[in-house]
């Protein structure tokens, strides 16, 4: 096909979906995966971006780009509740259909409901993690797991006591090693021969960051010591004393390594986040935005609720 005529194709698709589809988030993906499978059009532009409605609301932003298909769904919900639900629906899924599913998750305020949602799905539907192995994101350097801001204490207190994860499988960057090179390198093999990550859970930093990878980040980069940005240090400061109690470094998994997983979740919320997020799924492919690398990966879904979503030009919700 020429590349022009897979262009109009393109938008001609979207618009008849837009047109007689309303209420059908993900036609477009599918018609293209069915239509163009893995021989992808050369098309003029870097790239074409569409988009459709969603339910309740959302859309799809599809991009094509001159060596492969890549997509970055978009969906936003109503609120808080439901982006929660609906990305913990389809980590039980994964679950469910996979029980020695690799987990990829995160710590902060953003996947808070998602854990209640497992936690709920696991003590009242019977969701069994017993099977299942988990890798978190990141910890701050120089706090023990017993410490109340740690993410270790944060994962324990927040999910790993109330659902059924072996110990053994459960892996959290350690805050205290005494060699922190070795250290990444080993968390690195250990993902690596845990068959690597099914499914990565992100939320996004006020700066664009995800995990710890702060802005100027290597979109390649993998499992290492990080600085936090000012931003972080100052949005993280809620949950210590002072700003000056946050801990200024963060051994976290790169960008890279958080590319490698077969599925990204990302959710986000709230007003604070919209700047972020519009960076993220509609910047420039950047290390300024870490969170914009997802670009480049080939299942990523963006869950958020509408005041996340505002700043985004492509919806049409
Ligand atoms: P938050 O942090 O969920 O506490 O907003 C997100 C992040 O920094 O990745």
């Amino acid at each position: 096909m020429h590349s022009c005529e897979a262009t109009r194709l393109v938008l001609a698709i979207d618009s008849a979906i837009k047109q007689f589809w309303p209420t059908c988030r993900s036609a477009q993906s599918d018609f293209q995966a069915s239509t163009f499978g893995s021989d992808i059009p050369l098309i003029d532009s870097d790239k074409v971006t569409g988009h459709t409605q969603g339910e309740p609301i959302g859309l799809v932003i599809i991009e094509v780009s001159q060596e492969r298909l890549l997509s970055m769904e978009i969906i936003i919900q109503e609120n808080y509740t439901a982006i929660s639900q609906q990305a913990a629906a389809l980590i039980a899924d994964a679950v469910r259909s996979r029980p020695t599913t690799v987990l990829g998750l995160a710590t902060g305020s953003t996947p808070l409901g998602l854990y209640q949602e497992l936690i709920r799905l696991h003590q009242e539907d019977g969701l069994d993690f017993s099977q299942v192995t988990t890798f978190n994101l990141d910890e701050y350097v120089g706090l023990a797991a017993d410490h109340p801001q740690s993410y270790h204490y944060f994962m324990h207190d927040n999910l790993f006591r109330h659902i059924n994860v072996p110990a053994a499988n459960i892996h959290i960057p350690d805050g205290t090693t005494g060699d922190a090179r070795a250290f990444c390198e080993s968390y690195e093999q250990l993902i690596a021969s845990s068959g690597g990550i099914d499914l990565q859970v992100l939320g996004i930093g006020s700066d664009g960051h995800i995990a710890f990878n702060e802005p100027g980040s290597s979109l390649d980069s993998r499992t290492r010591v990080e600085t936090l940005a000012k931003q972080t240090i100052e949005d993280n400061a809620r949950f210590f004393a002072s700003a000056d109690a946050v801990p200024i470094h963060a051994i976290t998994m790169g960008v890279g390594t958080i590319l490698d997983a077969r599925k990204i979740i990302l959710l986000a919320n709230g007003a604070n986040k919209a700047p972020a997020v519009a960076a993220a799924a509609e910047g420039p492919v950047s290390s300024i935005c870490t969170a914009s690398a997802l670009q480049n990966h080939p299942d990523t879904i963006f869950f958020l609720d509408p005041e996340a979503a505002s700043q985004l030009q492509k919806t049409n919700g």
